[in-house]
């Protein structure tokens, strides 16, 4: 039972090994016919038998002796290629001394095939020999074999000694091969006495000295075979003689005449016989498909794929796109995505920063606006609209900012207190001034507010026009009317520019009557609290303007003072407020006396340099006085006999405003008629016009419209932090 099965497994093993490995099925002949004759084998179109070739020049007789022969000159046949080949033998020709000539013809005709002229050659071997080829086209071909030594010979070496090659031409089907010598054999007789020459199938014949002794083979010879005398494309006319059959393709060659079949690629067999050419399983034979895995090849008709595995791509062969993985790219994508996704992020994330940022701007700046007052000011602009004055605009940062040069270095105009002055030009206004507080500090910022409040309420003259301002900016930027002739302070004490006295009259008179009017035309009292000579800005014609008036101070109908913090300057300081913290209209008047004595003397109101008794001008001035010396305290250049009474007036007139007790101090309005009165009397005494020019320019309208709501709320911030006054503004009622 165990022998059985092992048998009968030792044959399934077999017959399985058998179907793996067994090759395509050819089909080499038609179908009953021999194909072959002894061990050779006989592909059609050549045939045996009647009916088994293509046409006669293809048949090949096998008779008894099981050798396959062409029927012309008895020539064996060796083997047969599909592929348009025919090995045949072919006998040497020799002639040789003594017995025999030496010069032997011989003919040969293998038509209609042709000798190939790429695998053979035409051999001839001897000492004393030469042969010729001569094909019955008059080509022809010959070689001479010489030497005189046995000894001078190389065996495996056909060169020309003792053996010769060479190519046949090309084309030839019959040729007549002819033998000599040169001197018939006579000198190498020992070892020579024939001349052999051959066709043979290149590398069949190998040299040995030994075959000048003898030679007697017959050698291969290779034919080519092609079917008929026609191209493809005339055969292809002809569909019944046509040779080649489906999946095959028709290709001629340079030598041979005729056409051949070929299968097509991915097919093989006899592209003669229908059916011949058979699909190749590529897959089957590792060699014939280049498939990267193995099991990956599927064989399709004419031709086979190869699939690559999960998670990757491409045609999976090893000479085409290869197999590439997919998984490769995730991570690059994996990466590229991230990178996408965080630069989306980040411009996402700026774009809000920027935006929130820029939102938050715009707030602050409506912040500010509003701290300062912006929508107040505003409605008070609007409000002055109508007027024949242009009223006071509100003006954004940035117009600020273009007509400054951003506020550079070259603009500014001073530095002070309050802040910087920086020149500017505006495309209505033209040339203005700008003031600009100093960052975080509140009591500038409360100072600017005071004196946009203030001069928001003032259209004189002889009081520095406001023409706009700023609120969104964190203090508020001032624009004035641009006064070019620099300050009084300048003119007074720069010995280059000095004034007459005429002029510093009418100085002293214009700023006198602004002050006036701010203490009383005013809707409502505004002290100055910082008058002094480097406050008043003196215009191309000497036109007194009186500014800056960021401590200045209003004062309610119902209040005749107010305690203040004491603020002011040095030299110009009411000795009476300084004391008391009191702020009167006379603190005014006591500083406006000291800037009288500083036109009467050229003198600082306070300076160091001097004796301690003079450094105070005001008690310098005063006590000069007392003693009767005013004359050699008053400027020397003032000193003529024509003003004498004017000078001992106005001295008079400073002393009084020098009063140690403000009840004893005249008010402004005296002072302004008392100067004004001077005034005239100068006028009259040269003559001169528009000295002291009188005129008021009209109000605003009235600061605030007694039409409108009755009161405005307007609130100030004081000084003091801690004391916060908020009171009311009456309108003109
Ligand atoms: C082969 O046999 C045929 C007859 O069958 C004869 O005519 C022919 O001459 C023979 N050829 C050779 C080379 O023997
Ligand atoms: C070959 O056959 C032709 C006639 O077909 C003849 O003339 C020639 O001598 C033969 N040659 C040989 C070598 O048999
Ligand atoms: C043909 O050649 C073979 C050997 O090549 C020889 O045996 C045979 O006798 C020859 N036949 C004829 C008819 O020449
Ligand atoms: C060559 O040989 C032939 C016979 O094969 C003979 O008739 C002839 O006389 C010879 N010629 C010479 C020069 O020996
Ligand atoms: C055979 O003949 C062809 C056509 O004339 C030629 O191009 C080729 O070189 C020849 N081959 C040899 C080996 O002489
Ligand atoms: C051939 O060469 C050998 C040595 O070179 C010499 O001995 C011999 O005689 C030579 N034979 C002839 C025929 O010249
Ligand atoms: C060639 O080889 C043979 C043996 O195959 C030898 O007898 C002979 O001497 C060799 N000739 C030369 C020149 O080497
Ligand atoms: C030819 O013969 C020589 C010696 O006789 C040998 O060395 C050589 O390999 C042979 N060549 C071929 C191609 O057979
Ligand atoms: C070769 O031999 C022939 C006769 O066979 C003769 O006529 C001829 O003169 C000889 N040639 C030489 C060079 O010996
Ligand atoms: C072509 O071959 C046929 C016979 O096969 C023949 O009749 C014809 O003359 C040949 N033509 C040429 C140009 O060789
Ligand atoms: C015939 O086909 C095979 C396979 O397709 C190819 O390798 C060969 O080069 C072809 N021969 C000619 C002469 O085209
Ligand atoms: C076989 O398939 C491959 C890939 O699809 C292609 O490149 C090739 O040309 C095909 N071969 C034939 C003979 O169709």
């Amino acid at each position: 039972m165990g022998l059985y099965h092992q048998a009968a497994f030792a044959v399934g093993f077999l017959l399985l090994l058998v179907m793996v490995a067994s090759p395509p099925p050819t089909y080499q002949t038609k179908p009953g016919c021999l194909n072959s004759c002894g061990n050779v084998g006989i592909p059609y179109p050549f045939g045996l038998q009647k009916d088994c070739y293509f046409d006669d020049s293809f048949f090949i007789s096998c008779n008894d002796s099981n050798l396959p022969v062409l029927p012309a000159n008895n020539t064996s046949v060796l083997d047969i290629s599909i592929d348009g080949q025919l090995r045949v033998l072919s006998p040497i020709t020799s002639g040789c001394l003594g017995y025999q000539n030496y010069t032997q013809v011989k003919t040969f005709n293998f038509s209609p095939f042709v000798v190939s002229n790429t695998t053979n050659k035409f051999t001839v071997v001897g000492c004393d020999s030469f042969a010729v080829l001569a094909a019955s086209d008059y080509q022809t071909a010959s070689c001479y074999g010489l030497c005189d030594n046995i000894t001078q010979l190389t065996n495996g070496s056909c060169s020309g000694k003792g053996c010769c090659q060479s190519s046949i031409p090309n084309g030839v089907k019959d040729f007549l091969i002819v033998t000599s010598s040169v001197f018939n054999h006579t000198f190498v007789s020992d070892f020579n006495r024939c001349t052999y020459a051959f066709v043979a199938e290149e590398g069949t014949y190998n040299f040995s000295s030994l075959d000048l002794l003898n030679l007697q083979r017959e050698f291969p010879l290779v034919l080519e075979w092609s079917i008929g005398n026609a191209t493809c494309e005339e055969a292809q006319q002809n569909r019944e003689t046509y040779a080649c059959k489906e999946d095959s393709e028709c290709y001629e060659t340079d030598n041979v005449g005729g056409y051949r079949c070929n299968c097509s690629s991915g097919y093989r067999g006899n592209p003669y016989l229908s059916d011949g050419c058979q699909d190749i399983n590529e897959c089957e034979y590792p060699e014939l498909n280049q498939c990267i895995e193995k099991n990956s090849c599927r064989n399709t008709e004419g031709n086979y794929t190869c699939s690559c595995p999960k998670g990757s791509h491409g045609d999976g062969r090893k000479d085409g796109q290869r197999c590439t993985a997919t998984r490769n790219r995730l991570p690059l994508m994996i990466i590229l995505g991230i990178i996408i996704g965080l630069l989306i992020l980040f411009l996402v994330i700026s774009w809000l920063y920027f935006g929130f940022r820029k939102r938050r701007v715009i707030k602050l700046r409506e912040k500010y606006f509003k701290e300062n007052g912006g929508y107040l000011l505003q409605q008070k602009f609007s409000d002055q609209e109508g007027n024949s004055i242009k009223p006071a605009q509100i003006l954004t940062e940035k117009e600020l900012k273009k007509a400054t040069n951003n506020f550079h270095e070259s603009r500014i105009l001073g530095k002070g207190g309050q802040g910087t002055v920086y020149k500017g030009t505006l495309p209505d206004i033209q040339t203005v001034a700008i003031k600009k507080a100093k960052k975080g500090d509140e009591t500038q910022v409360e100072g600017f507010i005071n004196e946009v409040t203030i001069l928001s309420q003032i259209n004189h003259r002889n009081v520095v026009r406001l023409l706009g301002c700023c609120l969104e900016t964190p203090v508020p930027l001032l624009v004035y009317e641009f006064v070019t002739n620099g300050t009084l302070f300048d003119h007074i004490h720069n010995v280059d520019k000095l004034i007459p006295w005429e002029t510093r009259l009418k100085i002293a008179t214009e700023v006198a009557d602004a002050l006036s009017y701010m203490h009383s035309a005013a809707s409502i009292p505004i002290i100055h609290r910082d008058i002094k000579s480097a406050n008043i800005l003196l215009d191309d014609k000497y036109t007194a303007k009186v500014s800056d008036f960021g401590a200045s101070k209003l004062i309610p109908l119902d209040k005749s003072e107010l305690t203040t913090l004491v603020q002011g300057t040095l030299g110009y300081l009411d000795p009476e407020y300084m004391q008391t913290s009191q702020l009167t209209e006379k603190s005014d008047v006591y500083s406006f006396g000291v800037v009288l004595v500083e036109l009467l003397t050229r003198k600082r109101a306070i300076s160091f340099t001097r004796l301690e008794e003079e450094r105070n001008l005001a008690l310098h001035f005063v006590t000069s006085l007392q003693k009767n010396q005013l004359f050699e305290i008053i400027d020397h250049q003032l000193q003529t006999n024509k003003n004498t009474e004017q000078l001992k007036a106005v001295a008079m007139l400073a002393k009084s405003c020098l009063s140690v007790k403000g009840e004893e101090r005249p008010t402004m309005k005296e002072v302004a008629i008392e100067l004004q009165g001077l005034c005239s009397i100068e006028k009259h005494l040269w003559g001169k016009d528009n000295l002291c020019a009188q005129e008021y320019e009209s109000l605003l309208g009235k600061p605030f419209d007694d039409s409108a709501n009755g009161s405005t709320s307007l609130t100030i911030k004081e000084n003091s932090i801690e004391k916060s006054v908020t009171f009311e503004i009456e309108t003109g009622r």
